[in-house]
């Protein structure tokens, strides 16, 4: 089994989900690791897997990395699986805070799908997890969308944590899980 991930990253959260799911295939076979910008597509009928990462951007995958799934080739010979890195809250809440995923986040996953689908590629599925907001960032969302000072206070020192052990532990569950399955 001969697996690439490729990532896009702009302030290291998406790069240092990709080392560790780089880590886990490590153990069980042949993987390469680069960014999105270098793949040589080329090269791609060599893998039986593709891994790609990227940041959330709008509310969608960053346009880096949407470029590089759309130049991907139809029905190749690897299946896909994608990761994701996201300021906003996580999509396992209820309420406000699941609301405030969908928007700010909710076009990631699907967007993965639906390329997938569109050039008729494998899906292996997805994972998610928090990332620390760079300050213009940090600052467009205290202006745009956490307004309320308590909940200000309650997120922001949480988001700063990410990625944090748990999400390295759930990445590396999410890498296991894909080589068990292929
Ligand atoms: C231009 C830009 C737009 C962003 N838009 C969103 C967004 O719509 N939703 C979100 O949850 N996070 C957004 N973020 C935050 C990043 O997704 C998050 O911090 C991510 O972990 C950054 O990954 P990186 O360190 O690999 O670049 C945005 C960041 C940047 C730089």
């Amino acid at each position: 089994m001969k697996a690439l991930i490729a990532y896009f990253t702009q302030t290291g959260n998406t790069q240092m989900i990709a080392e560790v799911i780089h880590e886990v295939f490590s153990t069980r076979g042949e993987v390469d690791i680069t960014t999105v910008r270098r793949v040589d597509l080329d090269t791609l009928s060599e893998y039986d897997l593709l891994i790609v990462g990227a940041p959330c951007h709008d509310g969608d995958l960053a346009p880096p990395v949407k470029g590089f799934l759309d130049s991907l080739p139809e029905s190749p010979r690897f299946k896909l699986a994608g990761f994701f890195t996201h300021a906003t809250y996580t999509p396992d809440k209820n309420g406000r805070e699941g609301e405030l995923y969908n928007q700010w986040a909710g076009r990631c996953h699907p967007t993965f799908e639906n390329i997938c689908s569109s050039k008729n590629i494998e899906f292996l599925g997805c994972f998610n997890c928090q990332g620390k907001a760079s300050p213009p960032i940090e600052a467009f969302i205290r202006q745009e969308i956490i307004t309320d000072d308590d909940e200000w206070d309650r997120y922001l020192p949480d988001l700063r944590k990410h990625p944090d052990s748990t999400d390295i532990e759930n990445a590396k569950k999410f890498a296991q899980d894909i080589l068990d399955r292929l």
